[in-house]
This record gives C-alpha cells, structure tokens and sequence, in this order.
C-alpha cells in the first residue's frame, strides 16, 4: 500500500517515522509528499532523504504518482482545495475534520468519491466511542450525545482566567462557529451519531488542567455511555492529542486486516 502524505507535520512527521523508519506497518510506505508551496523544496529537503519520499509540487503529477491511498494531515484549506479533485482518482483519509462542517461540501465529496468508486476515511482522530454511537444510531435508536471538553485555559482564551470558567454550552452547531479549534472532534462525533443540531456542546477553560480532556455521553435505546478521554499532547505539537496521530495509523492498519475489529 503506497501512501501519499499531504502535510509533514506532527501528525505527518509521527507517521513518517513509523511507517517508513521504524517498518511499523509492514506493506506500508510513504512513497510522496504533496506540497505545492515554494517553501516546500527547503523546507522538506531533509525529509526527502531521510525518509526515502519524492516531494511532488503539482496536483497533476501527485495523482499520476505510485499511490494507493492520500493522507491528509495538514489543514482545512488543504482540504477544501484537494480533496474534490483527488477523490476522483484515489481514497483519501482527512484528519482536518474541520473541513466537514458544511453539510454541502461533505455531500459534495460523497457524491465524488461514489461516482469515482473511491473511499473516504475519517479517524476517530483525539476521540473515541464512535463505534458505540454508530451502533446505537443505526436504527435511529441513539437519544443524545454531548460533549463536554475541558482545556487548560490558556488554549482556549487569549483573556487569563484563574479559576474554571464555563465558555460555551449549547448545540454543537453553535459551539463549532465559536470555537472552530473544537470543530475535529465535535464534527466527528456528530457524524457518528446524531448530527450537528442535536449534539450538546460544553467548553470549559480550566485554569488546573494540563490535558485537553473529552467527556463524551449518550443514551438511547443501547443503554448508555459514558467516556471519559484525558489526552497526552502530541511530542512535537503540543496543540494535537498524541492519539489523533495513533487513530490514522489504525486507520490505515485497518485497510489490510482480513478480521477487521470494530
Ligand atoms: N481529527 C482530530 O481529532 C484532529 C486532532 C488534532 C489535529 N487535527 C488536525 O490535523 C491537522 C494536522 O495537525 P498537525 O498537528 O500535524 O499540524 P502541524 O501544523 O504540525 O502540521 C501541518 C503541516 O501541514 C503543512 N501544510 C500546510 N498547508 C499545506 C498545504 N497546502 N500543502 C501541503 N502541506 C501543507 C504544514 O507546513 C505543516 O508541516 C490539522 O488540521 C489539525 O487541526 C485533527
């Protein structure tokens, strides 16, 4: 399975490493990195060689490469701007979340992707329990989902605040226009389960917290559920959970397991 990365960065960088150095997914290779940016050359000069990657500059030109499957791990302009095209010509797994939360672009890359006969992956990325809210949602059996997401306050307000401050509670919907920096997980968990409108959004700034932690609960016709997730940083990107990172590469690991869990 050839790979083709767009965005080395720390989620890129994590799944250079242990793909292409440390052989961590056997069949597996990163083979080209997309970047169309001038910078690009110099500033992905060191990548190219240590991890054995052709930088391509040109849409046209990454889509005629030796590539199975494109991996986005860059942004939401990134998105936006490759993602109608590539699907065209070749599955794609999105890690900018964020770029769904028009109903019409998401629509808009369904319908491209099935004419196109290609796939679209979309990691559970810094959450978990979508299993559960996919099950419990399949025969409109799935009451409530919210989210409440607690965050040093420092990554959630340019303001100080010294004590715990609620900063948001409503529809997801709301909370993503307020807080696009919480649009990943909130998105992913509304596609899960019951949309956008209907999932309950907490954000609070919490002054005593070092993690960004996610409390996830619902209840339907299943029973309930109740998840409670306190995420590690990223070790090169404090901003990205480390298990955002982890659920690409399981993403990908999934694609070639003849018992596929979950
Ligand atoms: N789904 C989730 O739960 C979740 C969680 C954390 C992060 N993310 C998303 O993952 C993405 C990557 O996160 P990260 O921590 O690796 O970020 P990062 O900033 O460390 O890396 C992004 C990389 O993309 C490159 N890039 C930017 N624009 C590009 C373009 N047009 N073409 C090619 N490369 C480009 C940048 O130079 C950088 O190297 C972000 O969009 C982030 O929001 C998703």
């Amino acid at each position: 399975m050839r790979i083709g990365l767009i965005g080395a960065g720390a989620i890129g960088k994590f799944l250079l490493e242990k793909i292409n150095s440390e052989k961590k997914l056997p069949g597996f290779e990163i083979t080209t990195v997309f970047d169309e940016r001038a910078k690009a050359k110099t500033a992905l000069a060191e990548a190219e060689e240590k991890y054995n990657i052709s930088l391509v500059q040109q849409l046209d030109a990454f889509l005629s490469a030796p590539v199975d499957i494109v991996v986005e791990c860059a942004n939401i302009a990134a998105v936006e701007k490759y993602a109608p095209t590539i699907l065209k010509q070749k599955d794609m797994l999105i890690i900018s979340i964020g770029a769904l939360v028009e109903e019409a672009f998401l629509q808009n890359l369904k319908q491209v992707a099935e004419a196109a006969k290609t796939n679209i992956y979309l990691p559970a990325g810094a959450v978990g329990g979508l299993d559960v809210l996919r099950a419990a949602a399949s025969l409109d059996e799935l009451d409530e989902v919210s989210l409440t997401t607690r965050k040093p306050a420092k990554a959630l307000s340019d303001t100080e605040i010294t004590s715990e401050q609620i900063l948001f509670t409503g529809e997801e919907r709301e909370a993503i226009k307020q807080f696009p920096k919480n649009a990943n997980v909130a998105i992913i968990l509304s596609l899960a389960g019951i949309g956008v409108k209907d999932t309950r959004v907490t954000i609070i700034a919490d002054p005593a917290v070092t993690k960004n932690i996610h409390f996830i609960e619902a209840s339907g016709a299943f029973g309930k559920l109740e998840l409670k997730l306190e995420n590690n940083p990223s070790p090169t990107n404090p901003k990205t959970s480390y298990l955002t990172a982890l659920s690409i590469f399981t993403v990908l690991e999934k694609l070639d397991q003849t018992v596929q869990i979950g």
